[in-house]
């Protein structure tokens, strides 16, 4: 199991687990994360799922695709922002830290 510490607007944190191959928003979903709603499913369509990767994952995280680009323009992204549907659980990503916007 692959372990992602979600930290939450008012600074508390949320440890959840997920398997591999699973997103990070179907993890926190699972997990009643707050702030994590992911309205369209993981469509990559709403943005809801908005999380930002503690600047030292990034690199193992990877960028957004075009796509998932397009619609975080639309958000007060920051510079690791991601949409948590579209980032695939992976063992290199076990420890994860990731800020959930307010
Ligand atoms: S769940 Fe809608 S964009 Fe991620």
């Amino acid at each position: 199991m692959i372990e992602v510490d979600f930290v939450l607007p008012d600074g508390s944190r949320e440890r959840v687990y997920g398997r591999e191959g699973y997103s990070l928003m179907e993890v926190a979903v699972r997990a009643g994360i707050a702030g994590i709603r992911a309205e369209c499913g993981g469509a990559c369509a709403c943005a809801t799922c908005h999380v930002a990767i503690a600047p030292e994952w990034a690199d193992r995280v990877g960028p957004p695709h075009l796509a998932e680009d397009m619609l975080l323009d639309s958000l007060e992204r920051t510079q690791t922002s991601r949409l948590a549907c579209q980032v695939k659980l992976k063992a290199v990503l076990d420890g994860l830290e990731v800020r959930v916007p307010e």
